[in-house]
């Protein structure tokens, strides 16, 4: 699925999702403009949220917020019985502020401070994903005067390598994120949790990375991870309840693409858990999904006005949006493909091959390259999608661009879930030089 949803052409010819018109939207709210579709956002959260069931007992879905951390959708999403992860002290405010019920909440990463972790234990989250020693140091200092321990994860690593652009692989033996399986670092790291009388192992946590296709590594992290709780069973007595095998379910970008199977995924990730538990003789711990992209990538839309072009004969013809790598750094950080429509008209008749440009000053700010489209002409509206992913939270100001507007669409009404920023928000952090 490479648009929301509810997506049509309306009798004019513009491009609607759920009931409004872009060419509306555009005039209320201004451009650019992510747009996200609220029947498309809830259908995915529901199918993750019941494929995660393939997992057995206590198995659940729960939302990457580093995809998408707006609150309107944390709210709408944990409200289909996603719970939600967080990656930092601002991810985790923010779904506290979101009403987001911390017993649904999972802390991730890989450096998280003695604050963050602090702030975590003090909002009672359901489970802190443990990265490294260090942390285990910290989780010790600070939780010595508790009665009730705090439940973590430990994060390893099986060194698995995945398809996908190397700056998005997590699992790999190559990487900061997690004790690797494949030396004594996992097993002391076990060692050093059991002896720690503030926290529970309640199991174990990998994430491969991001963008992937291949069921097969999720199911080969599964038996890795299972053969060690295995192991750790036998020697420490560690009962691993939970094995979360992370994100990573990839989604269609470009017309061609085919997304991951959410369903296919979770189920072969069940099937391998438990046959991987049979053959290790242990208890059937439950999964616990964390799908980001998945969710949200294909649930936004950005919408850009067409403004200046440049042709260079024989070489190639840019025309340049009014968003870009400030809105949407993905294409050049990543070389991540899109695609666009025309929104504002259908634009039959001639069509030409351009290349679609931002509006920031660097050459390597283009958001597609070489994209067959009808003649775009200046005040044209086009419409990324796929674009309900990573660009939001990654956003910036640079060269001081506003960050756009975000609307959630449903029914035929639109409604502002982010204001656009304003020359004012530019200097809110600043102490202006005094005027003589
Ligand atoms: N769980 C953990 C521990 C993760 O680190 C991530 C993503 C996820 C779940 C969710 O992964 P997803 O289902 O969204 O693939 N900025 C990059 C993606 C970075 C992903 C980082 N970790 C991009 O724009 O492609």
């Amino acid at each position: 699925m490479l648009w929301p949803e509810t997506t049509k052409r309306n009798k004019a010819g513009e491009l609607a999702i759920g009931g409004v018109s872009v060419v509306e939207l555009a005039e209320q709210f201004g451009t650019p403009l992510y747009i996200f579709d609220e029947v498309t956002l809830c259908n995915r959260a529901r199918r993750a949220v019941a494929s995660a069931m393939a997992g057995g007992p206590g198995s659940r879905a729960v939302f990457a917020s580093k995809a998408l951390e707006l609150p309107v959708i944390l709210s709408l999403l944990a409200s289909e019985g996603l719970g939600i992860d967080v990656v930092s002290g601002g991810e985790l405010f923010v779904a506290l502020e979101s009403g987001i019920d911390p017993h649904v909440i999972t802390f991730h990463g890989n450096n998280k401070s003695r604050r963050e972790l602090q702030e975590a234990i003090d909002a009672g989250i359901e489970l802190i994903a443990v990265d490294n020693l260090y942390e285990l140091d910290l989780l010790d200092a600070l939780t010595r005067e508790r009665r009730e321990p705090v439940s973590v994860l430990l994060r390893v690593n099986p060194g698995i390598d995945v398809h996908t652009h190397e700056k998005i692989a997590t699992g790999v033996l190559d990487s900061k994120f997690g004790f690797p399986l494949w030396n004594d670092d996992a097993a002391t790291a076990v060692r050093r949790a059991l002896e720690i009388p503030g926290i529970r192992v309640r199991g174990l946590h990998c994430h491969l990375g991001s963008q992937l296709f291949d069921v097969r590594a999720a199911e080969l992290a599964v038996e890795r991870v299972i053969a060690f709780a295995a192991e750790m069973r036998r020697l420490y007595g560690l009962d691993v309840q939970i094995v979360s095998p992370g994100g990573g379910m990839g989604i269609a970008y470009v017309d061609g693409m085919t997304e991951m199977d959410i369903t296919e995924w979770m189920g072969a990730t069940a099937d391998a858990l438990e046959r991987a538990c049979a053959l290790a003789r242990i208890p059937h711990p439950s999964l616990v999904f964390e799908p980001g992209r998945w969710i949200a990538g294909p649930a936004g839309v950005a919408l850009y006005r067409v403004g200046s072009r440049r042709d260079i004969d024989g070489v190639r013809s840019y025309v340049s949006v009014d968003g870009g790598m400030a809105d949407n750094i993905r294409p050049a950080l990543y070389d991540a493909v899109y695609t666009a429509e025309l929104a504002n008209r259908t634009g039959g008749g001639e069509r030409e091959t351009v290349t679609i440009a931002g509006k920031y000053c660097e050459s390597g700010d283009v958001l597609i390259r070489d994209i067959e489209l009808p003649r775009l002409n200046p005040g044209d509206l086009l419409a990324v999608p796929a674009a309900g992913a990573y660009c939001i939270p990654m956003a910036s100001n640079y060269n001081l661009a506003l960050k756009p507007a975000v609307v959630l669409v449903a029914e035929g009404a639109a409604k502002l879930i982010r204001r656009r920023e304003t020359y004012d928000d530019l200097l809110a952090l600043d102490l202006l030089p005094a005027v003589n």
